[in-house]
């Protein structure tokens, strides 16, 4: 006789989407909702944290009932409720882990709090159903970059990580700088192929840290070049800057993650988070796996931005593992990768 399936509904509300999906063994998803605020923040330029909290307080009850409904399926025939507990806004986070309590608390199922960079790199895991650690793993999101081998389930090792800004924070300001507006990675993206990669910005290497980066220089230089132009009266380029820009960020993620697959030993490499639907990123990192025979792996974009079914998928793993949480569960907003 065929196992039953393990259905566990998850929540992801640590920044500016609302979200809740229904998965099935970690890899099966049977709906993904995800109500952004993009919009909403757009007026702003940026995420403001109040707004998010007061937008999730609306949308959360409404965006887990579509989840079931799309799903075809009731709270009683989960098997457990799956949350977002950190990293993130805390007011933000707050609103999905009190959700969560509630259901789970009164559907009598057990809660599973997910650390939501965790979550990113379980994309992975719906989007090839053959992938399993060991691993290596490029998270390139708004707030994290991190190189990290995932060992096992659950089980990271923190190879190297941004001493500065994250990969997406950096495209994001580059991209308020050349006047695209937020979010800027997905606009910075779609300039950059209508430019020329002519201007030699920095590639930082931090001294004794191979895996460590740094982009706030990248930046600060973004910026000295916009001045120094319009000082001297220039037209500015923003097609070049973008090209530049993004070839500059890309190739000291190529280069550093291709030397961590090298020095572990490993044979494939798995991306993910926002940045990892990078268009510059996706042909620059196949082409330099495929030169050296590494299989490469990431999401479809939809998965690689934030969204509860990867939330979904951690948490499946999290509960093989026995590791359940109390009713006592909180929002940590620092949540360390690994960490329990
Ligand atoms: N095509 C793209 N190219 C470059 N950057 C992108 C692209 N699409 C999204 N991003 C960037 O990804 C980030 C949003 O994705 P993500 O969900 O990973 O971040 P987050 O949830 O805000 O941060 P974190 O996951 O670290 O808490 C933004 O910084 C956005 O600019
Ligand atoms: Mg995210």
């Amino acid at each position: 006789m065929e196992e039953r399936p393990c259905t566990i509904l998850a929540i992801e509300s640590s920044c500016d989407e609302t979200a809740a999906a229904v998965v099935q063994n970690g890899r099966k998803v049977l709906s993904n909702v995800i109500s952004s605020q993009i919009a909403l923040h757009t007026l702003y330029g940026g995420v403001v944290p109040e707004i998010a909290s007061r937008k999730h307080v609306e949308k959360i009850n409404p965006v887990i009932m579509e989840a079931l409904s799309q799903a075809n399926m009731r709270l009683e025939d989960m098997d457990a409720i799956a949350v977002t507990y950190g990293p993130g806004l805390v007011g933000a986070l707050l609103v999905g882990v009190a959700a969560a309590k509630a259901i789970a608390f009164a559907a009598q199922k057990p809660l599973i709090g997910v650390n939501h960079i965790e979550g990113h790199v379980a994309a992975n895991f719906i989007a090839h159903p053959e992938l399993e650690p060991p691993f290596i793993c490029l998270i390139v999101s708004g707030g994290h970059t991190h190189l990290v081998e995932m060992k096992d389930y659950g089980e990271y090792e923190i190879l190297g990580r941004t001493r500065d800004d994250a990969a997406g924070e950096s495209f994001d300001k580059v991209a308020r700088a050349i006047g695209l507006g937020y979010p800027g990675g997905p606009k910075i993206d779609k300039l950059a192929p209508e430019g020329v990669a002519n201007i030699p910005f920095p590639r930082a290497k931090v001294e004794g840290a191979p895996y460590d980066f740094s982009f706030s220089g990248l930046k600060s230089a973004v910026l000295n070049y916009i001045n120094h132009e319009e000082m001297l009266g220039h037209e500015i380029r923003r097609a070049d800057i973008a090209a530049s820009f993004q070839d500059a960020v890309v190739s000291v993620l190529v280069s550093h993650a291709l030397e961590a697959v090298h020095d572990r030993g490993y044979h494939s490499l798995v991306m993910a988070g926002g940045v990892a639907s990078n268009k510059g990123l996706r042909s620059a990192m196949s082409a330099a796996c495929e030169k050296q025979g590494i299989k490469l792996y990431y999401p479809d974009p939809i998965l690689c931005t934030d969204n509860a079914a990867m939330i979904g998928s951690a948490a499946y793993y999290e509960f093989m593992k026995g590791r359940v949480s109390g009713y006592d569960l909180n929002a940590v907003p620092g949540l360390k990768i690994g960490q329990r």
